[in-house]
């Protein structure tokens, strides 16, 4: 493991105590004025009772149009102002907000990726948006197998050095994209990444879905875009606090950012709505302001509250705390303390199990379980009670079903078909003991963490069968891209 980064950077505190956009939306939609556009709700309690009780009279009235001069179009709008913001918070060139997720981000990427006219490397755990990208695209890419943890089933990021085998294996490549941080925490040494991925004149992706919130206190490891990313994707939503679904993408610095710009310009509109919700793009303006002008003061409580249950349950030592174990793999030089990742097995639980009855009998919601571990997860600037967790935890029954439900992750199939080639092809769906050979038409993702097993244009095998059928039969297994839920019937490429 090398070093992390440095882990603070300047930020203007004053400056983006400030949000451009809401003052100028406030001050327009707050007016009484009779409205004659859409949304066709326009406000209005008594045509929509129920969803004014639901939402609150306010949510309904700010639920406004866009394109509005001055407010989100023409010179010197008020939307831009707030972007101009986000891009400094962030350190980046350009931001843009982006209100279909990191989902969006993603596609946006790879279509503006594919204007380099040159193919992509891509971290083989990338999420599915990423598949989506390459199937609309054409984009070629090749993948690159990340650290995985077999025993715990999860899979981590990428090294330098793999990516640096990956480009010069792939000399047309003009982009990577790695995922950093993963769903559980694992953060890559972005900057020893850039430096790879620009020695081969390749732009340096990065999926930061889950780390919209770093950067902004000592206590978390730096944001991507600081480290020398050219491109990054981040699920403002998942910790960063904005309503759901609205993500931001930030554009760096130097040449291959440049040269990127006008692709994702172009880009942004393809898969942007020309009607975006007025309601989730203030949500981006006001969590940065908070984050930004505010995160000093609420984040150290999150951080606190996540060593407080680390501490507790390192103290008590029926379950692990999965930090050290997760740092010790070479992809990972960093982690987000804010995703706790306890391993239950030696607890004499499964992690299903624990998140099921923590649930269901405890009053907690995690973030994620897998056979071993569940995953919780504190916003930034959440202070949530670690000792009510811990307490729950700890009462929790042993059930021996801890190491019997952990099923081994499996090695991807041989690529025979480019993804593009393989969506659009003439499919047939087919028995799934007839499939071991055949090429998948489907992105098929044990979920979570949603990470496609079964691509198209791979070849099916017969241990990502089993892997799929597995996590569908067990009791809180979920296949997301499964034509039936068993998973005993694929959709594959028809032979000629
Ligand atoms: C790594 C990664 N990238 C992208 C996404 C998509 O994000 P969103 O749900 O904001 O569209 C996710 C979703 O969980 C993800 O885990």
């Amino acid at each position: 493991m090398t070093n992390p980064p440095p882990r603070v950077h300047d930020i203007d505190r004053q400056r983006q105590d400030a949000s451009p956009y809401i003052d100028a939306l406030v001050e327009f939609v707050d007016i009484d004025r009779a409205r004659w556009g859409i949304p066709g709700h326009q406000g209005s309690r008594e045509a929509q009772p129920m969803l004014a009780d639901y939402l609150g009279d306010v949510a309904l009235t700010r639920d406004f149009q866009t394109m509005i001069d001055g407010i989100d179009i023409g010179p010197d709008n008020a939307l831009d102002k707030s972007l101009a913001l986000a891009a400094e918070a962030w350190g980046a060139k350009r931001t843009w907000f982006l209100t279909n997720g990191s989902s969006q981000g993603n596609i946006t990427a790879g279509l503006s990726i594919a204007g380099l006219r040159g193919s992509l490397v891509a971290q083989r755990s990338v999420h599915s948006s990423v598949i989506d990208a390459l199937a609309l695209s054409g984009l070629e890419a090749a993948f690159i197998a990340p650290d995985v943890d077999l025993e715990l089933g999860i899979s981590h990021t990428l090294t330098p050095e793999r990516l640096d085998q990956a480009l010069t294996e792939n000399p047309s490549a003009r982009a990577a994209i790695v995922v950093t941080p993963s769903y559980f925490g694992a953060c890559a040494d972005v900057a020893a990444l850039a430096a790879v991925a620009h020695r081969h004149n390749a732009a340096l992706i990065v999926d930061e879905a889950w780390g919209a919130h770093l950067g902004f206190d000592p206590g978390l490891p730096m944001n991507a875009v600081r480290l020398g990313a050219d491109l990054v994707i981040a699920s403002m939503h998942k910790l960063g606090g904005s309503l759901g679904q609205t993500a931001l993408l930030h554009l760096g610095h130097g040449p291959l950012a440049a040269e990127l710009e006008p692709f994702v310009i172009k880009s942004l509109r393809t898969t942007a709505s020309t009607s975006e919700s007025t309601l989730l793009l203030a949500s981006l303006d006001l969590a940065r302001r908070q984050i930004a002008a505010h995160g000093h003061e609420r984040i150290p409580r999150s951080l606190a509250a996540a060593a407080r249950l680390r501490e507790r349950i390192t103290t008590d030592g029926r379950f692990v705390d999965a930090t050290q174990r997760i740092l010790s793999f070479p992809s990972v030089i960093d982690i987000d303390p804010l995703r706790i990742v306890i391993d239950t097995r030696s607890g004499g639980i499964s992690g299903h199990e624990a998140r099921h009855l923590l649930y269901a009998e405890h009053g907690h919601h995690l973030e994620l379980s897998t056979g071993s571990v569940v995953v919780g997860i504190i916003g930034a600037g959440v202070e949530l009670d670690a000792d009510a967790l811990a307490d729950a935890l700890l009462a929790l029954p042993r059930t021996e079903s801890g190491d019997a439900d952990v099923i081994p992750l499996p090695k991807s199939g041989p690529r025979r078909m480019t993804v593009r080639e393989a969506y659009f092809a003439n499919s047939e769906i087919i028995d799934a003991a007839d499939a071991v050979g055949r090429v998948s038409a489907d992105s098929v993702a044990a979920y979570p963490p949603g990470i496609p097993n079964l691509m198209p244009g791979e070849e099916i095998t017969a241990e990502n069968l089993d892997f799929l059928q597995k996590t569908a039969a067990a009791p809180f297994g979920h296949v997301r891209g499964a034509l039936e839920q068993d998973m005993s019937r694929v959709r594959v490429v028809r032979q000629a």
